[in-house]
C-alpha cells in the first residue's frame, strides 16, 4: 500500500477534512489509520466501530510528560481522567507510562484495579461516592481520594475509622472561575454541584474538619474549572484565587499545601475552528503561576498534578460507520444516515459538539456537497454532524469516518432503542488488536429477567 503522506496531507487539509496522528490516505482513496486501511477494518470488525490511533495516544502522554520534566525541581503527576474513555486495554496503556489514574466511581475503579493497574496511582473522584464505593477504596488502597463534600468528608473518617485505617485526601475546591466552555461541562463557577466554594467559607470549613479527622490525611487541593478549554487564563485566575487561600489556612491553621491539583480540561481540535494550544503551553502557564504564587506568598512549591482525559484520547479516535438511506428535501437539506448515532455519540445532541467527517473509501474525492449526518436512533434529535462535507459520489454502503471521537464517545455510549455498544480496536504499526468485543443482541438481554406471572396468549 502506497501512502502519499505529506503532499496529501497537505492537499487534503486545505479542504475541510482534518487528519490526526497517523492518519493519511492510500492511493486508491482510503483512510488509513496506524496503518490500517479503515475500509479493511470496518469489513472485517463491522460498524459501527471505534477505533483508536495508539501511537497518537501515546505521543499525548510523552507531551505531558516532556512538558513536566523540562523543570527539573518540580513535583508533578499526570492522571489520565478515565472517565474520557475507560477499558482495560487503555488503562493498561496508561500504565506503561507510569501515569497516574483518575477514577469516578466504583465501575472505573474497578476496571482500573482488573487491568492491574497499581493502587496506589489510582485517585478516586466524585461528588456522591456511596459507601461500597469508599469501601472498594479502602479495600484496594487506593492513592488518594478527592473529598468533594462534607457528608464524605464524615463518612470517609467513619470508615477510616472503623477499620483502623489511614486514607490522603485531597479536598476538591470551587474558587469561582468560569471556563469558556458550554455551560454543562463547566464546573469551576459557584453555582455547581462539585466541591467546597471557596468564596463563602465552605472550603475553610472543610480544611480544618479534615485536618481534625485523625485517620485522614490532607495533602492538598483540587480544583476543575472545565472542559475543552483553549485558553491559560482560567488555569492561571484559579491558581491565583487558591493560593490566596492557602497562605490562609497556613497562618490560620498551620496547613501546607503540598499538593495542587488542578484538573484537566485542555482542549482538542474537533474541527477547523477549534484552535487549542500546545499542550507543553497549559503546562507552562500552570507552573509559572504556581512558582510565582508560591515564591510571592514564602509558601513551599507544591507538587503540580493534573488529569487530563479528552486531551490524551480525543483525537486519537474515529468512528467508522456504513452509510445506509438518505434523504433529499429540496431546498432544505440532504440527510446521510449511518448504522450508529447518539447511541455510540451522545456530544452533538447532549453539547451541540461539533465535528469533521471524511468518505472513507473515498477520501480523495472533493467533498462537494453539504449534508446532514443523521445517526439511526428514532429520535429527530439524533444528527452527528449538521453541516459536512462529504463528495457527491459519497452512496449507501460507503465507510463514514467521524474523527476526534475518541473521549466521551464509548464511555457515554447508550443501549438506546438498544442498540448494541459498537467494538473497539486499537491499530498500530499496520496491526489491528480488537479491545472491545461488539456487543451482542444476547448481551443486550442478558440481565433481563421473565415476567414471573407471565402466560403467553
Ligand atoms: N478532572 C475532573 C475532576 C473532571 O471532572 C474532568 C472531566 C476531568 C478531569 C477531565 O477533563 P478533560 O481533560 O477530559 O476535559 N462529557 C463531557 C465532558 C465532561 C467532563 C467531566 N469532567 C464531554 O463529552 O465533553
Amino acid at each position: 500500500m502506497h501512502f502519499h503522506k505529506k503532499a496529501e496531507r497537505e492537499r487534503i487539509g486545505k479542504g475541510r477534512l482534518l487528519l490526526h496522528g497517523t492518519q493519511t490516505v492510500s492511493s486508491e482513496g482510503h483512510l488509513v489509520i496506524g496503518g490500517v486501511d479503515a475500509v479493511e477494518l470496518a469489513h472485517e470488525f463491522g460498524t459501527p466501530l471505534y477505533v483508536y490511533d495508539t501511537a497518537l495516544i501515546r505521543e499525548r502522554i510523552r507531551q505531558f510528560k516532556t512538558a513536566f520534566a523540562a523543570y527539573k525541581e518540580l513535583e508533578w503527576q499526570v492522571a489520565y481522567a478515565s472517565k474520557a474513555f475507560s477499558t482495560i486495554a487503555m488503562i493498561q496503556l496508561v500504565n506503561e507510562f507510569g501515569l497516574s489514574l483518575d477514577v469516578v466511581s466504583g465501575g472505573e475503579l474497578y476496571t482500573a484495579l482488573k487491568a492491574g493497574f497499581p493502587a496506589e496511582n489510582i485517585h478516586f473522584h466524585g461528588n456522591n461516592k456511596s459507601d461500597d464505593e469508599l469501601v472498594l477504596a479502602l479495600d484496594a488502597k487506593i492513592g488518594i481520594d478527592i473529598v468533594d463534600n462534607f457528608y464524605e468528608l464524615e463518612r470517609l473518617e467513619e470508615l477510616c475509622a472503623s477499620r483502623d485505617q489511614k486514607m490522603e485526601i485531597l479536598l476538591r475546591v470551587t474558587p469561582g472561575v468560569e471556563a469558556h466552555t458550554h455551560e454543562f461541562i463547566m464546573t469551576g463557577h459557584d453555582d455547581t454541584k462539585f466541591g467546597f466554594n471557596l468564596d463563602n467559607g465552605m472550603a475553610d470549613r472543610a480544611v480544618l474538619l479534615a485536618l481534625k479527622a485523625p485517620h485522614l490525611i490532607l495533602k492538598g487541593v483540587h480544583c476543575h474549572i472545565g472542559s475543552q478549554i483553549f485558553e491559560t487564563e482560567g488555569f492561571v485566575r484559579a491558581i491565583r484565587i487558591i493560593f490566596s487561600y492557602a497562605e490562609k489556612w497556613k497562618d490560620a491553621y498551620g496547613f501546607t499545601m503540598r499538593v495542587l491539583n488542578v484538573g484537566g480540561g485542555f482542549g482538542i481540535k474537533y474541527t477547523e475552528e477549534d484552535l487549542p494550544l500546545p499542550l507543553s503551553k497549559y503546562i507552562d502557564s500552570i507552573v509559572a503561576a504556581v512558582c510565582e504564587e508560591s515564591r510571592a506568598r514564602s509558601l513551599s512549591i507544591p507538587a503540580i498534578w493534573i488529569e487530563p482525559g479528552r486531551s490524551i484520547i480525543g483525537e486519537s479516535g474515529t468512528t467508522l460507520y456504513t452509510v445506509g438511506a438518505s434523504k433529499n428535501i429540496p431546498g432544505i437539506r440532504k440527510y446521510v444516515a449511518v448504522d450508529g448515532g447518539m447511541a455510540d455519540n451522545i456530544r452533538p445532541a447532549l453539547y451541540q459538539a461539533h465535528y469533521a467527517a471524511i468518505c472513507a473509501n473515498r477520501a480523495k474525492d472533493v467533498a462537494d456537497q453539504s449534508v446532514t449526518i443523521a445517526g439511526k436512533c428514532c429520535e429527530n434529535g439524533d444528527v452527528l454532524i449538521k453541516e459536512s462535507r462529504l463528495p457527491e459520489s459519497c452512496r449507501s454502503g460507503d465507510i463514514l469516518a467521524v474523527l476526534c471521537t475518541g473521549a466521551y464517545g464509548y464511555s457515554m455510549a447508550s443501549h438506546y432503542n438498544r442498540l448494541p455498544n459498537p467494538a473497539v480496536v486499537f491499530v498500530e504499526n499496520g496491526e489491528a488488536d480488537l479491545v472491545v468485543r461488539r456487543e451482542t443482541y444476547d448481551d443486550l438481554i442478558s440481565n433481563d429477567l421473565p415476567l414471573k406471572t407471565y402466560s403467553a396468549h
